[in-house]
């Protein structure tokens, strides 16, 4: 038994699990694999791809899903996470969280007798990665060689990218101002995975450094869950940093553009480019569904 807290979790199984998730999109998949089993949901913040995706998912390989919101559970009066997971360890056979602080879902994983997967954290959002790795394996061919550009905030979201990246033989580079770039801890890690995997990362405040010779253009918004108090200095620091058709010309010929969503026309991109004909974004969100199913029949199948 394994949990799923971040993309380093799963730094040798990266490509078997994007395998079987290409698999089970395709149909190739047996009947009800999670038969009889349960996961429990448990949501500190708002969602509105993962939570549907985990639960059909979780339907559709012949189990069910427990929708458990924090402000409902015993845990948002105070009961320690320590006792949540060993109880509800009792009842379920996976959980699913989505936190504020990603230290609590350590916490949870570290106190739990079945699987954990995140589902997003402060820190990272592994199963976006998996899902936007399949999309861009869809849409390009393959990941070895080709470049991501992840432009703006270096938020969970660009640390997951980071991770997954170098693994799957992919460039990287992050387009983000001063004092917006992802964390050291991420960059580290992400730094030996290029190093074992021959590929380069990039962190850069000049656009036209980052966008050199890109083939997928990602951006989030500029205020995540959680960093509401600084949205107004956010927004002025970011401007600069907006994904718009000018900032699309830099890219290769082709280039498709991702964003997790939910996204703001306006502020990180532009409804020119996102709803434009190098967008991918419905792609990608359909992806989370496939990529996480092959999640929970990796971690929770017996
Ligand atoms: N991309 C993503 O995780 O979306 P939700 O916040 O709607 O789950
Ligand atoms: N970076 C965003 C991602 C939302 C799916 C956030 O954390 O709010």
């Amino acid at each position: 038994m394994g949990s799923l807290l971040s993309i380093a979790d799963i730094k040798d199984n990266v490509t078997c699990i994007l395998d079987l998730a290409s698999k089970i999109k395709a149909g190739e998949m047996e009947e009800k694999p999670l038969e009889g089993k349960t996961l429990a949901m448990i949501f500190q913040k708002s969602s509105t791809r993962t939570r549907i995706s985990f639960d059909v998912g979780m339907y559709q390989l012949g189990g069910r899903a427990i929708f458990l919101s924090s402000n409902d559970l015993q845990m948002g009066r105070g009961e320690p996470i320590s006792d949540t997971a060993k109880v509800l360890s009792r009842f379920v056979d996976g959980i699913m969280i989505r936190a504020i602080k990603h230290s609590d879902v350590e916490e949870l994983a570290e106190h739990s007798d079945v699987p954990v997967i995140s589902g997003l954290t402060d820190l990272e959002h592994p199963c976006q990665a998996l899902a936007d790795m399949l999309t861009i394996k869809e849409h390009l061919g393959d990941w070895k060689g080709k470049k991501i550009c992840f432009v703006g905030d270096g938020n969970n979201v660009c640390n997951s990218l980071l991770l997954i990246a170098p693994l799957l033989g992919m460039d990287m580079s992050v387009a983000c101002p001063k004092g917006y770039e992802p964390a050291d801890k991420i960059l580290k890690i992400a730094q030996e995975y290029a190093d074992e995997n021959d590929t380069q990362i990039i962190i850069s405040d000049d656009i036209g450094v980052a966008l050199e010779n890109v083939d997928v253009v990602y951006t989030d918004v500029w205020v995540s869950m959680g960093d509401e108090a600084e949205a107004k200095q956010r927004e002025i620091d970011l401007a600069p940093f907006q994904v718009n058709s000018d900032l699309m010309s830099i890219a290769n010929d082709g280039a498709i553009f991702m964003h997790c969503l939910p996204a703001i026309r306006g502020q990180e991109v532009t409804g020119e480019v996102i709803d434009g004909p190098q967008s991918v974004i419905y792609d990608e969100a359909e992806n989370r569904l496939h990529a996480q199913k092959a999640v929970l029949y990796y971690f929770m199948k017996d």
